[in-house]
């Protein structure tokens, strides 16, 4: 059992207040979710739903949904959720290492119009990586979304960044390399045309990273 299958039952409990406590970043996330309305959506991290439910809050119905979560409790109530929210979106959420979720969908050929992903890089041993590897999932005109912990934030809170982390068996992310790994991705799939836009709150320990391509 993992520490996620333990913690979520009561996870949202404690997912929610957080949201409202970081106002900045999780203002610019719905908007930019607004997008997600028609599009073929694939979450990384899924965890208990917590993106699907946003962008239906946001009034954005994605055509499909796909939350990958290698966590079964984390899963079960994200199905859950989902379920209750009686979307008329094509949603499923897959228990699943992240990292083996986008090889397969790589060599399927699976390609996404959204890629979005919350608080999940701080577990990862190489983010960087499976950044570049999501930006290959997407279509043109695609988009992708990362909020994360900063290794970089502001000097009082870093340390209790870093113990919150560290508890969850998770580290910091380091923001300039996520940045260079998103530009790098997006220069592979759109020949140069592409914007990253960076927003952070809680005093510049949480950001979150926009990539928008070009058609
Ligand atoms: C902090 S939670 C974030 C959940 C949700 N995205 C949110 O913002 O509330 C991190 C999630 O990532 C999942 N996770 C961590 N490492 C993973 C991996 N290698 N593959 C798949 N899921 C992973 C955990 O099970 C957990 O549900």
């Amino acid at each position: 059992m993992s520490l996620y299958d333990w913690w979520a039952p009561t996870y949202d409990a404690l997912r929610t207040p957080f949201a409202w406590l970081t106002p900045r970043v999780h203002l610019t996330l719905d908007k930019a979710l607004r997008s997600a309305a028609d599009r073929r959506v694939l979450d990384l991290g899924s965890g208990t739903g917590f993106l699907f439910r946003r962008c239906l809050e946001n009034q954005a119905v994605p055509s499909t949904y796909l939350g990958i979560d290698a966590s079964a409790g984390m899963r079960r109530r994200a199905t859950r959720s989902a379920v209750a929210a009686k979307s008329r979106c094509a949603v499923a959420f897959e228990r699943c290492d992240v990292v083996e979720a986008v090889d397969r969908f790589d060599r399927q050929g699976d390609r996404f119009e959204m890629v979005i992903s919350s608080l999940l890089l701080a577990h990862l041993d190489d983010p960087q990586e499976l950044v570049r590897r999501s930006v290959d999932l997407l279509e043109p005109g695609g988009e992708a979304l990362f909020l994360f912990f900063a290794e970089d934030g502001h000097g009082l809170l870093r340390p209790i960044v870093r113990c919150f982390l560290w508890l969850l068996g998770a580290r910091p992310v380091d923001v300039a390399a996520t940045v260079d790994a998103l530009t790098v991705g997006a220069a592979r799939r759109s020949s140069g045309q592409f914007e990253v836009h960076e927003t952070r709150s809680l005093l510049d320990t949480l950001v979150l990273l926009r990539l928008q391509l070009q058609r």
